[in-house]
């Protein structure tokens, strides 16, 4: 949160599965379209935050599966955990709040007195969260009789039922809702209140996100039953909290439209890309667009090669060089010859390319340096290079496009580096 010297511009809050992840989408469409928005338009002065049911072990592997974003917070297993940074550098006085009222051996002797509740995994069993599954019939019985057992020994606890089959026990003060709560103080104690929240939701533990005051909310068209029955008794006329017509993370681009939050076309839904000129420098859309371009040249989507292939070349620098991951250094202009090789090289093959945490600097008045994390993602297989890109607007017009003039790329740690000769940018 450092980075930012003021108030967030909007903070969006995001559940992850069913919500920001369709996991009946295997070519990722919502979210790569979200992503694309994000980066070119919020990351350099907005908050992302994604609040997941997950634990720590579940969410990470989430990540390799899907084309995530790298938000500034996380908050997980049910708004019991919260990181913040690349680093995930947990909060420690949320931690020590959560110890109020709370005994997880007397959880755990209480609940096992129900044969309704099967345990879930031990990755999902936290200090401040206790989960179970149960089948939808019993679920409010058990709730009833579990929360009146636990007070009886002197615990104050939220029962939560989501999805149509898990349950979880957390403290009373937490929760996807306290937490942002919680959060909203902090930034505001710190002088830097996001001027918008929009929270993003599809299931029951998603509901208490919808009530924290001044909050914008959107579950997605696929919402479950169980969130939808909150809102018809508890949320109806609440004009600040939408049912999107559309699934998953085309819902929340929805919603930033429909509450008027800031721009909400993603250069992904632009067919032509070499169309879409600006009256203004702006490194990171420049940087969005040229990997979105890059995608649908693998994916053989691309027509009129030789004139892009010539347009591509004219703003790179002549002089321009690539220090490819493998520490080989080429010309710009001879990488981009090489582009010819890769042409629909990726055709059918569910391939996709995103940027990540796209950071321009200015270094004087018509330089900028680009940081960002380039992914691509061939089937289930995820690579990644982080990389520096240096651009220029000297002695060119906004509508022309900046002038590329460096570029570097580092494996990031954890991706199979060597195994591949076919990364070209
Ligand atoms: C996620 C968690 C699970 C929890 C559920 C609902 O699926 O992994 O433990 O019960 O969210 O909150
Ligand atoms: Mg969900």
């Amino acid at each position: 949160m450092d980075r930012l010297t003021c108030s967030p511009r909007l903070m969006i809050v995001s559940d992850l599965d069913h919500t920001m992840v369709d996991h009946h989408d295997p070519e990722n469409l919502s979210i790569l379209r979200f992503n694309a928005l994000w980066e070119a338009k919020y990351r350099h002065d907005s908050l992302l935050v994604f609040s997941t049911g997950r634990s720590p072990v579940l969410y990470k592997q989430l990540r390799k599966e899907k084309p995530m974003l790298t938000p500034d917070i996380t908050i997980m297993s049910v708004g019991t955990e919260i990181t913040y940074g690349n680093d995930m550098v947990p909060d420690e006085g949320w931690v020590e709040f959560l110890n109020q009222k709370w005994d997880r051996n007397i959880v755990s002797e209480e609940t096992s007195k129900f044969s309704e509740l099967t345990l879930q995994s031990e990755t999902e069993q936290r200090q401040h969260k206790a989960s179970f599954h149960v089948k939808k019939e019993k679920a409010q019985e058990v709730m009833k009789t579990l929360s009146e057992r636990l007070a009886n020994r002197g615990l104050d606890v939220k029962i939560i039922y989501s999805g149509r089959m898990d349950l979880d026990v957390l403290p009373q003060g937490a929760g996807k809702g306290q937490a942002l709560a919680y959060l909203h103080k902090k930034l505001k104690d710190a002088g830097k209140l996001p001027k918008n929240t929009l929270a993003c939701g599809d299931s029951g533990n998603d509901a208490e996100l919808f009530t924290i005051p001044d909050v914008h909310g959107v579950m997605v068209k696929n919402a479950q039953e169980e969130l939808l029955q909150w809102h018809a008794e508890n949320a109806k006329n609440n004009p600040k909290i939408i049912h999107a017509t559309e699934t998953c993370a085309a819902g929340i681009l929805e919603a930033i439209g429909h509450f008027k939050l800031g721009p909400n076309i993603s250069s992904r839904d632009v067919t032509d890309i070499s169309d879409s000129k600006l009256d203004h420098f702006d490194p990171a859309y420049e940087v969005v667009k040229f990997y979105l371009f890059f995608e649908r040249w693998r994916r053989g989507e691309v027509e009129n090669t030789e004139a892009y292939l010539n347009n591509l070349k004219s703003v790179c620098s002549p002089s321009g060089v690539f220090v490819l991951p493998s520490g080989v250094e080429k010309s710009l202009h001879d990488c981009i010859d090489k582009l010819k090789d890769c042409c629909g090289d990726k055709k059918g093959k569910q391939y996709r390319v995103w940027v990540d945490q796209v950071f321009p600097s200015q270094i004087d008045s018509n330089t900028w340096i680009v940081k960002f994390k380039k992914w691509e993602q061939t089937g289930e297989e995820q690579q990644g290079c982080l990389t520096t890109v240096i651009v220029s607007s000297k002695d060119v017009k906004a509508t022309e496009g900046l002038t590329w003039v460096h570029v570097h790329q580092t494996w990031i740690e954890g991706t199979a580096q060597n195994t591949r000769n076919d990364w070209f940018f």
